[in-house]
């Protein structure tokens, strides 16, 4: 979604808030714009698309001073063109959003000039600061006002012709970083925006402001009074972003999943006696139900969960979209524990879910892997995924490392709970651990997808069956691929096909059945069979004893390495990210910033 970035300093800070914009553009974005105090003058420069069309016209008639804003805007309210590409100016004030502001059309009619030249909803806080100005009120006062009469979800960025070397911000339910330099203050939407200027970053609290000098940060909360906010250091710096010698951000982060596992088991599971602990302030026995709550692939991740917690601990488990969770008027008791997941820790109806939760008196967890997010400070208990930065918008590491969290936690909760013997729990502690070097092994199958993919990629249409704890996988790989090669995916239960769905199937049409050797195996042979009899191309991901025992109805086999049936989930999830990423690659799409996608989503 939307990116900011701002420099209050004493050198120049174009070149820099562009290079600052790259680093943003993996949150998507539709436009992009930057404006600057030239001299204590309001200067600027925005363009429709990429970046690159932002810097070619910087380039003609290059502006540039030691104070500005830049942004890049994921469209809400007004088609992603230039008129409507942040920043804004209105009178002497310049400004840069995120997020909604969902009354700025009662206030714009209450503004004596309500000539608006853009249909977006940021163009009202110029204007509401401006007739403040206009109104006598100093910039610190005049920003405070404006403040006062927003309804929504925001962060922002304001400069104010005249108003020297100062940056205002504010931040009410979109996140927003304040970074620290040397005679230099920054102000970044995540750490991203400014891991090449500092790693010293102070995350603004929930209704906090703040003015940015070269020299000096003054926060203030909700109520105008003067507040300190504690320091971060982040690690990692500025390599972290790289691509290396991958062609996308996806692949280097589905070649990276031996690693990212491995470090989500380390957390969790202590190899050497083959147990997972319980974290600490974590306690499952004192819980008759988890709810956990998710967006997209991380609620596919949520759902794989349900089955472990389930079969293994013996409890009971909801899992909702967050969307639609909390105005549904869930049932909730003080027995529940609330899991939030989520790779960023800030996607809106997530965080309204957790903070819905707590205003409830349920205990809270958010499983997240930006430990500086929102949701982690908000929640009760962190739980980290340590998968490192993911930087394509199509989750894949991330979600590998969901599913690995959320299965020891599973094994942990069982352990708590009294449901498992010690041979059990042996025995899929050892699964665990074995998984980074069976998703090593699956990587190896990359050549083979990648010509499966070639075929897939000339279909308009395709499913994804699976049984069990593979029908949330099946999901997981018809968004994959919707999402990256545009293609039309739905992702079924291969038994819920015959109710519907199968009429839909025609000669050549492709399906993908996603089925180890489990349990549920020759139930979905015999769905398999169904659709492969009315004309379906079977491509069938399934491990050793499967291929043997299919039989050969599927024109393509996809042998994954055998697993636990305990861990199949992320074993499979390998061979679904390289069949929707040849796809695309074949197709020529912007895999790493598919159309109309945002890595973040933090507006409703
Ligand atoms: C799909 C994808 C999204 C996210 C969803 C939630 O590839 O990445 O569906 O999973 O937007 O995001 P987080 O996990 O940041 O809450």
């Amino acid at each position: 979604m939307c990116g900011i970035i701002g420099i209050a300093g004493r050198s120049t800070v174009t070149e820099r808030l562009v290079e600052g914009l790259k680093r943003l553009e993996y949150r998507g974005y539709d436009s992009s714009g930057i404006a600057i105090l030239d001299g204590g003058e309001l200067k600027r420069e925005r363009a429709e698309g990429k970046i690159k069309s932002l810097e070619a016209k910087l380039k003609d008639g290059m502006i540039d001073g030691h104070t500005g804003i830049a942004h890049t805007r994921w469209a809400t309210h007004g088609v992603p063109n230039e008129t409507n590409a942040h920043p804004h100016f209105f009178g002497r004030v310049g400004v840069v959003h995120n997020g909604i502001i969902e009354n700025f059309l009662e206030l714009r009619a209450s503004l004596p000039d309500n000539h608006f030249r853009t249909e977006t909803d940021t163009e009202v806080v110029a204007h509401l600061i401006d007739d403040a100005l206009t109104r006598g009120l100093d910039s610190k006062a005049a920003f405070q006002d404006c403040l006062k009469k927003l309804r929504g979800a925001y962060a922002f960025g304001v400069i104010i012709d005249g108003v020297k070397d100062q940056i205002f911000c504010a931040r009410a339910g979109s996140p927003l970083a304040i970074g620290i330099g040397d005679d230099e203050m920054y102000l970044g939407s995540d750490a991203m925006a400014l891991a090449q200027l500092t790693n010293r970053l102070i995350y603004l609290e929930e209704g906090d402001w703040a003015i940015l000098s070269p020299d000096s940060v003054d926060i203030f909360d909700k109520s105008g009074a003067s507040v300190t906010r504690a320091e971060t250091i982040i690690s990692g710096g500025p390599a972290m972003a790289e691509k290396g010698n991958y062609r996308h951000f996806m692949l280097k982060e589905i070649y990276e999943q031996p690693e990212t596992v491995g470090r989500t088991l380390a957390n969790y599971v202590d190899e050497f006696n083959l147990t997972a602990d319980l974290p600490e302030g974590l306690n499952f026995s004192e819980y008759d139900r988890i709810v956990i709550i998710a967006c997209g692939t991380a609620c596919y991740a949520a759902m794989v969960a349900k089955y472990w917690f389930e079969q293994l601990a013996g409890i009971a488990v909801d899992v909702d979209v967050a969307s639609e969770f909390r105005y549904r008027q869930p049932v909730l008791s003080p027995k529940s524990l609330f899991i939030a997941v989520s790779q960023s820790g800030e996607t809106a109806d997530t965080l309204a879910a957790l903070r819905y939760c707590k205003d409830h008196g349920v205990r809270t967890a958010a499983l997240v892997n930006v430990m500086t997010s929102t949701m982690a400070r908000e929640a009760d208990i962190a739980l980290p995924i340590n998968a490192g930065p993911e930087i394509g918008v199509a989750s894949t590491k991330a979600f590998t490392s969901q599913l690995t969290a959320l299965a020891s936690l599973a094994l942990s909760a069982a352990k708590s709970r009294k449901d498992l013997s010690r041979d059990a729990e042996i025995r899929l502690a050892r699964a665990l651990i074995k998984t980074p070097r069976k998703i090593k092994e699956a990587l190896e199958l990359d050549a083979q997808v990648e010509q499966i993919a070639f075929e897939l990629s000339k279909s308009r249409s395709a499913f994804y069956l699976g049984r069990g704890s593979q029908v949330p996988i099946a999901l997981e790989g018809a968004l994959k691929l919707k999402e990256i090669s545009y293609i039309h995916a739905e992702g079924y239960a291969a038994g819920e096909l015959k109710h519907g769905p199968i009429a839909l199937i025609e000669d050549g049409t492709p399906v993908i059945v996603i089925a180890p050797y489990d349990p549920l195996f020759e139930k979905t042979i015999s769905n398999l069979q169904e659709v492969a009899s009315r004309g379906a191309r079977i491509i069938l991901i399934t491990d050793d004893i499967g291929a043997k025992s299919a039989g050969n109805m599927a024109s393509e086999t996809i042998v994954v390495p055998s697993s636990d049936s305990f861990v199949a989930p992320i074993i499979m999830s390998i061979a679904i990210q390289l069949l929707a990423y040849h796809t695309a690659v074949h197709l020529g799409t912007d895999v790493d910033q598919p159309r109309n996608l945002a890595k973040s989503v933090t507006v409703e």
